[in-house]
């Protein structure tokens, strides 16, 4: 059984484990229909075209460069239910573009109706984290997070992919005429380019272009728009008073950010104090966080600090999906923790030891915590929503050839 979490120390041993599922039979995946037209050669792919000033090019793998037709190959493989063992889910059945591919859910539902143990992510600027998901570090890049809800099986199951249908899943891709061409064009160097390595890597190179800089909060960098009075309090307190900056910095609004110039790869984890079940601090169980995998008792209820990106979009909140709004959430920090009253969860989550201390000097008013949440209100890219770039392939195209979307859709 291919497991989520294992021992941050024996993750090369999951990773080993998956080159087994990248071959599959894929006698006939280079048989092209000479009578469909044939795709455009992969150009080169122009960051620039897509980041305006303050954005750094996020981090590329080498071995796994950028084209249009890969981006594009990725989109569909992310919105194609035959990628699921019994072919009723894809990964946007948890991840919804109108959601900022987050899915609106505390916990999500995979393909053989099992809850996952956490909340799904919104992926817009995806790019930009060190390591993946709500706290494994080793999940360092996009390609080796795509295996996880591709192939775990332990702890919800997600897309549901196996050794017993792994050929199956293959074989429904081989019978697409778009994907038939498609995967060739892109990855030349493969015999049999349909694979779940190439799969893989396309699908990572879409969600590298999950792109977000549109907010108020950039126009007004841009120089494009003012902030209201209260949006302008709001962000004085985030950088200020509230302490918000200390954890949620940069541009990206998380201190867990990379990109193509960065030297050196923070990861940080921080326990914001949501539980505290038998008074020395203990989170629920699959909730721990970073003690899952790197099992010192300082890492409990340590999680990856997430972007505010879009932040309206996302509810409900943190790893868990406990908090339903952005008002809980302020309130959550102005207290100091979270205090659970009664229940199986109860415990005070204010007390709890491994929090992180900057929480002690969050001191909110009322009207501050209004003013805080207006701002975080500027940081909604309205366009994610809508961008056609990142829309559902299947749901305008009759023949799956359709490459017209043009950089230009980005805008929008
Ligand atoms: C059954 C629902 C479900 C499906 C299907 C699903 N995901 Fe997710 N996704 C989640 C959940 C839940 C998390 C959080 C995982 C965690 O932290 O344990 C997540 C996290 C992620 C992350 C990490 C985001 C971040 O901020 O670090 C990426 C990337 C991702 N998913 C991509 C995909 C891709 C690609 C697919 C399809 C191959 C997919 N997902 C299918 C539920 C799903
Ligand atoms: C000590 C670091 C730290 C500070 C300071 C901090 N945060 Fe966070 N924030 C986190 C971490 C870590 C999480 C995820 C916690 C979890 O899921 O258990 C989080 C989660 C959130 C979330 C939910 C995100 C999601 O995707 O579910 C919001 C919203 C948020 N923080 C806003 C704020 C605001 C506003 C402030 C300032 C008042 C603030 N944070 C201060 C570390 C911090």
């Amino acid at each position: 059984m291919i497991r989520r979490v294992l021992s941050f120390k024996n993750s090369a041993a999951l990773w080993a484990v998956f080159p087994f599922f990248m071959l599959g039979g894929c006698s006939d995946a280079n048989s092209v229909d000479s009578a469909k037209p044939s795709l455009p050669v992969a150009e080169t792919w122009d960051w620039s075209a897509y980041l305006p000033m303050g954005f750094p090019e996020p981090f590329v793998p080498a071995d796994n460069p950028m084209s249009e037709a890969k981006f594009q190959l990725g989109r569909h493989l992310f919105y194609d239910k035959r990628l699921s063992g019994n072919g009723t889910q894809a990964c946007a059945s948890c991840h919804f573009q109108h959601l900022a591919f987050s899915d609106g859910r505390s916990k999500a539902v995979g393909s053989t109706g099992e809850l996952t143990a956490r909340s799904a992510q919104s992926l817009v600027n995806v790019a930009y984290y060190a390591s993946l998901t709500w706290a494994n570090p080793a999940l360092s890049s996009l390609e080796r997070q795509a295996m996880v809800p591709l192939f775990v099986e332990d702890v919800g199951v997600e897309m549901g992919v196996n050794e017993n249908n792994k050929t199956q899943v293959l074989a429904r891709l081989q019978e697409d005429a778009y994907y038939v061409q498609a995967f060739p064009s892109v990855f030349p160097d493969y015999p049999q380019a349909i694979n779940f390595d190439t799969v893989v890597k396309a699908l990572a190179a879409f969600q590298r272009g999950l792109l977000s800089v549109n907010s108020k909060f950039d126009r007004v960098e841009r120089g494009e728009e003012l902030f209201s009075p209260t949006e302008q309090r709001g962000k004085q307190l985030f950088y200020g008073k509230a302490q918000c900056v200390q954890c949620h910095s940069g541009f990206h609004f998380s201190n867990h950010s990379f990109n193509a110039n960065s030297h050196r790869v923070k990861r940080s984890y921080h326990n914001t104090g949501l539980y505290n079940l038998d008074g020395q601090g203990a989170y629920p169980e699959h909730q721990q966080g970073l003690i899952e995998v790197m099992p010192q008792k300082s890492n409990m209820g340590k999680f990856r600090v997430p972007t505010l990106r879009n932040i309206a979009l996302t509810a409900p909140y943190m790893h868990d999906g406990s908090v339903a709004t952005l008002e809980e959430v302020i309130a959550h920090y102005t207290a100091g923790g979270r205090e659970i009253s009664a229940g199986k969860l109860a415990g005070d989550g204010r007390e709890n030891p491994f929090k992180d201390p900057l929480l002690n000097r969050i001191d909110l008013t009322a009207a501050e915590q209004q003013d805080l949440l207006a701002f975080l209100h500027t940081l909604t890219d309205p366009t994610i929503a809508t961008n056609a770039r990142f829309s559902n392939p299947f749901q305008t195209e009759t023949t799956h050839l359709d490459f017209t979307s043009s950089k230009a859709d980005f805008y929008e």
